[in-house]
């Protein structure tokens, strides 16, 4: 049977080079992902799928026999139902570890452009507001030497507290399933329970994972523990923070501004409220997005598919045991 690689996600041009030097290649980069009855003939005769987009649902993979694979291009896999796929024997692999720093980077940038209001203060530049010397209705907060409070202290969550702590001498809390003892020494960083977290950080980042437990983690009562100079920055799922509560309490100051890169419903609708308010920095969720590291994940993909494929081990599999079986 001809192995067919089904592709509808970012890859380069020479990454379907290297997959179709050993396999069969169904090039879907340029095409819909919904509605269309091409892919979804594709999808039928498929064993992997190199995925950026397309909704993996059970009655989906009804209609894909074949599929034995799926690489996802991205770390989270909170779109996919994998114990399904475990139970179907579909491995599942991920893309840890090399968009890590690339997503620090954003989750520090929002903390900056929040903190230092860069966004809001642009719009002052262009408008034609700057008249005259700026005062007090222009300042912000600052940033060295405060203190860093990290819900989530995974990879992506180091990386930020390793800026924080190390590049702006900031004090860094951090509330996490397991304390991490390396990261206490190299950074100072102080293991507490979220609500002390809450009252104490000047920078608040979320970076824990979307999985039932962490739904809404951070509501209206988190939200109120906050201080009024507090700035709140999500870096990690939408559905992590109860929006409609963090609207409410940004218009009422606490905290005093968000940077946000992902969000409950995406894309973001135009009629959410977050669109009008000054004190929130936006981003259309691009944590990975750069040239370089969104080329490494997509070559993780691959390489995760061509090494399954041939037998070998996956680079990072999500649900490898599931699979062996
Ligand atoms: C990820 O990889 O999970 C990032 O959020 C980008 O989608």
């Amino acid at each position: 049977m001809m192995v067919r690689i089904l592709v509808c996600g970012a890859v380069s041009d020479r990454q379907i080079a290297q997959m179709r030097e050993t396999f069969s290649v169904d090039d879907f980069r340029d095409e819909p992902v919904n509605d269309n009855p091409r892919l979804e003939a594709a999808l039928a005769e498929a064993t992997a799928l190199i995925n950026g987009g397309l909704a993996i649902t059970p009655e989906r993979l009804d209609r894909a026999p074949t599929l034995r694979v799926i690489a996802t291009i991205s770390v989270g896999y909170d779109a996919y139902p994998v114990d399904e796929l475990s139970r179907r024997g579909i491995l599942l692999c991920n893309t840890p570890d090399v968009l890590t720093e690339t997503t620090a980077d954003t989750g520090f940038a929002l903390i900056m452009a929040a903190g230092r209001r860069v966004a809001e203060l642009d719009r002052f530049v262009r408008q034609g507001d700057w008249k005259s010397g700026i005062g007090p209705a222009q300042f912000a907060v600052d940033i060295h030497g405060k203190t860093l409070g990290m819900i989530g202290l995974g990879r992506i969550g180091a990386a930020v507290a390793r800026r924080g702590a190390l590049g702006f001498g900031m004090s860094v809390l951090y509330s996490n399933a397991s304390q991490k003892p390396e990261l206490e020494t190299e950074l100072g960083a102080r293991h507490c329970e979220m609500s002390v977290l809450l009252a104490e950080a000047d920078y608040v980042c979320v970076t824990v994972p979307l999985v039932e437990e962490t739904v809404h983690l951070i509501g209206a009562a988190e939200l109120a523990r906050m201080k009024s100079t507090a700035v709140f920055v999500n870096i990690s799922r939408g559905k992590v923070v109860d929006e409609a509560a963090l609207v409410a309490a940004l218009q009422k100051g606490q905290p005093g501004a968000a940077g946000l890169d992902v969000f409950e419903t995406e894309p973001l609708p135009a009629d959410s409220p977050l669109i009008g308010m000054d004190n929130v920095v936006l981003l259309p969720h691009v944590g990975s997005a750069t040239h370089e590291t969104r080329d490494a994940m997509a070559q993780r993909a691959v390489d995760n598919v061509c090494q399954a494929l041939s037998g070998e081990s996956p680079i990072s599999p999500v649900n490898l045991e599931s699979w062996r079986r």
